[in-house]
């Protein structure tokens, strides 16, 4: 047997017992006459004493030839401490080690394997096999394994059934690029990576499933940021002969279910905010809900504080909104230049910021006082329902522009007021969302959500003459200011499947090319059917409050998309690229 526990495991109880360990040096002292070795597996810390007289010189010797990251494996009795050490499980004993063996000697780290690491990012992505041995990272995937567990078991419970889709597939628009993957035998012809399984899970409702999910693997050819990974893993559902109100009861049962399991929160019943007012009242489509702070139209489409007064800005502007940050209202100069000038960022884009301050005595002071009076003011105090001790914070210009720019300024001011607190959870649905956005770029309208998103049936008739008004029966799910999930209700109707195609630019020709497939099996009996999907990564992160889905996934990409461990995406050899039929233009 290499080992009878595991370095976690033994207690007071265990006193008298010969076992044997076995693990890798996380430490050594050497006191000379003593020498203590720190032993460290997956499960935890175990000390082990060797000591002149006691131990055979020859153990010690071979002790002490290990170093750090040595993998050992140790046979010793287990023994009382002397000095007990309380802040790890195993601190009341330790092993008085009688038969050491060096299992295999280990290069020194090129960081240190601590919580606290000397490691820069690069180096720890480069030596990620070393990196995961660190507790903190081994308990990040840890978590994701309990959250996949326990996913698994809440779907199961609820009769969905876990099916695997392909991966070389062909694209699927879902808004980003594809990977695409070439053919060998049918040169020039590619499979796409998956950006999300959605028509095949589509699919299998036609085919009678009902109820399918899969934690699946997707891949998306975008610009990287700290919350998107190249690869990123969702759940992925869908189900059929269902109302959009199914899904979201069964999900926000997922999300509470997994809050339970996993972090023992009791997470309340989810909110829900029409698409239309979370832009109106917090200018984003994924809000903070942690804390309130939302905006107040001083100059809007319900009314006008602010106009005729000669300040030109707020004269021009089609929208002047303003939040209060609560008992704020003594911020010194110094703050408010910082605020404005967080504003004028090119980032956020904003050309200035108005303040007023609420002061305590009940008089109010502002950065336009030339031109609103002390009555205008308190107008403008009394809208937002700020009291004495507040400051009100005012941005103008834009509408769409504004309310984005407002956005920024209250995630901002609510980091700095310690609202964004990462153990505090709050969730919300976002539903109705636009079912198309126009695109300058490409001067056409694009499926916000994807194509096969299916229009309210009560703005059906908008399609032809105000397409950017139609709302869509699309939903996503936002925890703490993050959007986690997102899905809809689908199309499951050849025609309306093709005039939304249309609608979206496709030829009739085209969108046979790309989903011949999936408006066929519409023909052969396919069932109302809708669902969503959670981005895992995401999930992950936020329960375990971090901000970066990479410490939730063992081998992650860096912010450029490579693997610095096993050094990719790197070249192939001509002989490859021969045989794929692909000739590399060099200039
Ligand atoms: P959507 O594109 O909204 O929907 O994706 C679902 C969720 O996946 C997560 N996500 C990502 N996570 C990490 N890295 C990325 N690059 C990344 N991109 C997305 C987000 C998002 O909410 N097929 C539809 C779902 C459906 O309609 O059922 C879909 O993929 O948390």
């Amino acid at each position: 047997m290499v080992r009878t526990h595991t370095c976690g495991e033994l207690r007071l109880s265990n006193v008298g017992q010969t076992v044997t360990l076995a693990g890798w040096v996380q430490r050594t002292r050497d006191k000379g006459s003593v020498l203590w070795i720190d032993l460290r597996d997956r499960y935890g810390i175990t000390q082990l004493l060797l000591e002149e007289g006691k131990t055979e010189t020859s153990l010690l010797e071979k002790a002490r030839q290990a170093g750090r990251e040595f993998v050992l494996q140790v046979t010793g009795e287990v023994i009382e401490r002397l000095s007990k050490n309380d802040k790890i499980p195993t601190g009341e004993i330790e092993i008085s080690v009688k038969k050491i063996d060096i299992l295999n000697p280990a290069k020194l780290p090129p960081f240190t394997i601590e919580d606290d690491t000397d490691g820069g990012d690069d180096l720890r992505m480069k030596y990620r096999y070393l990196d995961l041995r660190r507790n903190i990272v081994r308990e990040k995937l840890q978590l994701r394994h309990k959250m996949a567990q326990q996913t698994r078991a809440y779907l199961d419970a609820q009769q969905f059934i876990e099916v695997e889709t392909p991966v070389l597939i062909k694209s699927t628009p879902e808004g980003a690029r594809d990977f695409v993957v070439p053919s060998r035998m049918h040169a020039g012809e590619f499979y796409a990576l998956p950006q999300s399984p959605q028509t095949f899970k589509q699919l299998l409702m036609v085919s009678g499933f009902d109820r399918y999910y899969q934690i699946v693997k997707c891949f998306r050819d975008e610009d990287l940021r700290a919350d998107r990974q190249p690869e990123f893993t969702q759940i992925d559902c869908e189900m059929a002969f269902i109302e959009q109100e199914d899904i979201l009861h069964t999900f926000e049962g997922l999300i509470r279910h997994l809050f339970k399991s996993v972090k023992g929160i009791e997470l309340p019943a989810v909110p829900r905010m029409q698409y239309a007012d979370a832009m109106k009242y917090y200018g984003s489509d994924k809000p903070d809900t942690r804390f309130d702070m939302r905006f107040t139209e001083l100059k809007g489409e319900d009314r006008d504080l602010t106009s005729g007064k000669n300040f030109g800005v707020f004269d021009a502007a089609s929208l002047v909104v303003a939040i209060v940050a609560k008992k704020c209202s003594d911020y010194t100069r110094k703050q408010l230049d910082e605020l404005t000038e967080f504003v004028k960022r090119p980032q956020v884009g904003a050309k200035g910021l108005v303040y007023v301050q609420y002061k305590t005595d009940g008089s109010l002071k502002s950065s336009v006082d030339k031109f609103y009076d002390a009555d205008a003011l308190k107008t403008w105090a009394e809208t937002c329902k700020a009291e004495p001790s507040d400051l009100i914070l005012i941005l103008a210009g834009e509408t769409e522009a504004t309310r984005k720019q407002m956005n920024e300024l209250r995630l901002h001011v609510a980091e700095q007021l310690g609202l964004r607190d990462k153990s505090t959870f709050s969730a919300l649905w976002v539903l109705d969302f636009p079912l198309l956005e126009w695109n300058d770029e490409t001067q056409r309208y694009h499926a916000m959500h994807h194509p096969f998103t299916s229009p309210k049936k009560e703005d059906m008739h908008l399609l032809a003459s105000d397409p950017s008004k139609v709302r869509a029966n699309a939903y996503d799910m936002v925890l703490n200011g993050t959007e986690i999930g997102g899905g809809s209700i689908r199309i499951h109707n050849r025609d309306t499947q093709q005039m939304m195609f249309k609608q979206l630019g496709f030829t009739d020709e085209e969108a046979k090319k790309q989903f011949g497939f999936l408006m066929e099996a519409f023909e052969y009996g396919a069932p109302p059917h809708g669902g969503i999907a959670f981005g895992f990564d995401r999930l992950c992160s936020l329960f375990g409050g971090s901000d970066s889905i990479r410490d939730f996934i063992a081998f992650p990409k860096n912010n450029a998309g490579r693997d610095m461990m096993i050094d990719t995406p790197s070249t192939i050899s001509e002989e490859q690229l021969k045989e794929l039929s692909i000739q590399i233009r060099t200039k």
